[in-house]
């Protein structure tokens, strides 16, 4: 039998259990995704899952971090058409306005203020050390604006404006989750306690591969299974996924524990390891289990699809819930302000 730890989708949770909070304050939900137009695979199994779930747990927040996304996206007509393609997305795949709170960042500015606040007791080292500051450096060298350095910031602004303690995320966020506790900390250090230390709540898939097999699903590498799309992308995308490299001819015996198809399988039927038996004996070949993955990814989410697609047909329902969102979250982010501001001789 394949060990869990041995899969490169289902790395063991680091807490799957939610924080309890020290002060007694209530455990509150956020999360934070860009606005990038598609929901991929690896967002719904490393952190979509998540968010639906604890919607009936604790109180939840969700938003989409339009403010980020500026670092990167520079035209305004597709950032607005992308905000709206997320929000769709995320009610196809079940977020319910009535369990928790979903808003755009840019409709709640005391983020930014909040934002600049926290920068006062951010040293610039541990910005330039983040690692996905780094990368984001290499991946547009043309484009390296201040928005890429100060990024963490604004995320560490995101959560505590709504004194969250669980942040649902896929482990690519785990060095930001922990640069945001680290501002958490000197903010209450030089200040007074004032917010909770948040932690990150994972999946048992914090890191979805790719198509590729090696890398981590992401739109930048364009290696996705983007869920909610038309059948006959998914099936190209599931087809065009690279398997066990060493499984030369259809007889060769498979190893299921390094075929991310194979690993897959574990989130769509409760034979995956009857599958990954037919991949190890020969049985099976990979275009059989590729075909098959296809074929259940796209039943699985065609309800969500049809959902998705409804709402896209109706932009002044998504509008809708996207205002009463950011409506209903006023009082809680102006009375962090007003905290805020008063400690730090604002006021
Ligand atoms: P992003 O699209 O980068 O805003 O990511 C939205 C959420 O999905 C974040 O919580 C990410 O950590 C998570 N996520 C994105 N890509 C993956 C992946 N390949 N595997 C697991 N989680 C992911
Ligand atoms: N940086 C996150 C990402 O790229 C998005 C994000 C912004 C976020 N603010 C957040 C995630 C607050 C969790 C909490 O996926």
């Amino acid at each position: 039998m394949t060990s869990p730890t041995s899969n490169p989708t289902s790395e063991p949770a680091a807490n799957a259990s939610p924080a309890t909070v020290a002060s007694g304050a209530p455990a509150r939900t956020f999360s934070g995704i860009q606005p990038s137009g598609i929901v991929h695979l690896g967002n719904d199994l490393g952190a979509i899952r998540n968010y639906v779930r604890l919607q009936d747990e604790y109180e939840a927040i969700y938003c989409i971090v339009d403010y980020h996304a500026l670092t990167s996206t520079h035209d305004g007509d597709v950032l607005r058409t992308r905000t709206r393609e997320m929000a769709a997305g995320l009610l196809a795949l079940g977020l319910d306005p009535d369990r928790c709170t979903l808003f755009v960042q840019s409709h709640r500015p005391e983020h930014t203020e909040l934002a600049w606040l926290l920068m006062t007791v951010t040293p610039v080292s541990w910005l330039e050390r983040t690692p996905t500051y780094k990368e984001k450096v290499a991946q547009q060298p043309d484009d390296v604006n201040h928005g890429l350095l100060t990024y963490p910031v604004l995320q560490a602004a995101d959560i505590v404006i709504y004194k969250a303690t669980n942040v649902p995320v896929g482990k690519d966020q785990a060095a930001h989750l922990e640069l945001s506790r680290e501002i958490t900390r000197a903010f209450n250090r030089r200040y007074g306690d004032t917010f909770p230390e948040a932690q990150a709540v994972f999946t048992e898939a914090p890191v979805v591969l790719g198509t590729d097999g090696v890398r981590k699903m992401s739109k930048s590498v364009g290696n996705t299974i983007d869920i909610l799309a038309e059948p006959d992308l998914i099936r190209r995308q599931v087809m065009s996924m690279v398997t066990d490299t060493l499984r030369i001819r259809r007889t060769d015996p498979g190893r299921p524990e390094v075929c991310n198809v194979c690993q897959l399988h574990r989130f769509f039927g409760d034979d995956y390891l009857e599958i990954q038996d037919g991949e190890r004996t020969a049985r099976t070949g990979c275009v059989d289990t590729k075909k098959l993955l296809a074929d259940r990814i796209i039943r699985h989410y065609a309800p969500a699809r049809e959902r998705y697609l409804e709402l896209m047909a109706h932009p002044a329902e998504i509008e809708g819930i996207l205002e009463t969102g950011a409506d209903r979250l006023r009082p809680m982010a102006q009375a962090t302000m007003d905290e805020v501001r008063a400690k730090m001789g604002l006021r």
